[in-house]
């Protein structure tokens, strides 16, 4: 049966009055199922926030790798996903990968013990429990440069997973050195040795579309998210993470023209006059795009059934380690 937005709107507000569940919803999700959120923000903010709120379910809407980091930070919640849709990016590295990047870093004569492995928080909870067997630590878009000043004080060399581009351009900010596994640099040269994956999305911004901007609205800034190519975040006026964007654009004078370079919706929340989205086609996140108000229903409809559709495990292990490199992260 085929139900409008607004009867849907109405059936997940009455199933939410009824059951002991919190809807999160990442700032990349349609408006309609943003705005049933109970908690929303960007990475950092759902895991924590998720993490303080006592529920026994979390129906989470975002993409797979934001569900598991809240279900490996407290166990005892069932964390059900009206999508598992999976980002892109964290698919771009699994645990058989990370070891070939140890692999590449131990073959340049780059001992474990030498090695800090730090993973963005994209990526899925089997990394996560390498990188905290290791020593290491996750970071986020909000906290890199932080995480990755902490880390620098270990004297080792770091091994940044999955963000090439994050990567780097928290290393050009730090005047510090990087390269991408890949190309011919020796890894003993740097500072930030990075693995080679990228976010779709933030890769469809470009130079051009800067160009246009600033020739069409002279005096108009530019802010891009630091998953943009490094190319594209030194053109720009302004990097920061989802959260860091918005502060920054709404604390703009009312008249001030900016042009910015991340994720559609996000962007089109906040977009009045003098917002622009920072390209000629519109970047949307496929995977984050594919949660609709029909399946939070049916997400809901099968909580009150008593049968939960797509709920969230993490083994034992991987659990364990996962948390310890989370945890890492939430004590800094
Ligand atoms: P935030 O950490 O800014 O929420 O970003 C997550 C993400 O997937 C960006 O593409
Ligand atoms: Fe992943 Fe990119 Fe989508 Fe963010 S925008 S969830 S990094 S694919």
């Amino acid at each position: 049966m085929q139900f409008t937005n607004e009867e849907l709107t109405q059936k997940i507000n009455e199933l939410k009055n009824k059951l002991d569940v919190t809807v999160v919803a990442h700032y990349y999700q349609r408006d309609e199922v943003f705005d049933m959120g109970d908690i929303t923000g960007d990475s950092l903010e759902l895991a924590t926030r998720t993490r303080d709120n006592d529920s026994e379910f979390v129906l989470f809407c975002g993409v797979g790798f934001m569900g598991q980091s809240v279900k490996v930070l407290s166990p005892n919640k069932r964390v059900v996903m009206p999508k598992i849709a999976c980002c892109a990016m964290a698919k771009m590295i699994d645990g058989l990968y990370f070891d070939e990047a140890i692999d590449f870093m131990e073959s340049n004569g780059i001992g474990k013990d030498n090695i800090l492995p730090i993973t963005y928080i994209n990526s899925n909870a089997d990394v996560k429990a390498k990188v905290g067997e290791m020593g290491g630590l996750v970071c986020t878009s909000s906290n890199a440069k932080f995480i990755i000043t902490d880390a620098l004080k270990a004297g080792k060399k770091i091994l940044f997973v999955p963000d090439r581009c994050l990567g780097q351009n928290i290393g050009n900010q730090m005047g510090l050195k990087s390269m991408v596994i890949g190309d011919e640099t020796d890894p003993n040269d740097c500072d930030i040795i990075c693995y080679d994956g990228f976010c779709s999305v933030h890769q469809l911004f470009s130079l051009d579309d800067i160009e246009f901007y600033r020739q069409k609205f002279p005096g108009i800034l530019i802010a891009v998210h630091p998953e943009c190519d490094p190319e594209i975040c030194d053109a720009s006026d302004f990097v920061g993470s989802t959260s860091q964007l918005i502060k920054f654009i709404k604390e703009l004078p009312e008249d001030q023209k900016v042009a910015v370079g991340t994720e559609f919706n996000m962007v089109n929340r906040l977009r009045d006059k003098n917002t622009y989205i920072l390209s000629s086609t519109k970047p949307e996140c496929p995977t984050m795009n594919e949660t609709t108000l029909e399946d939070v229903y049916l997400t809901l409809k099968a909580i009150d059934d008593g049968e939960p559709i797509n709920e969230i495990h993490v083994d034992e292990k991987t659990q364990k380690w996962a948390k310890i490199a989370l945890e890492r992260m939430l004590a800094l």
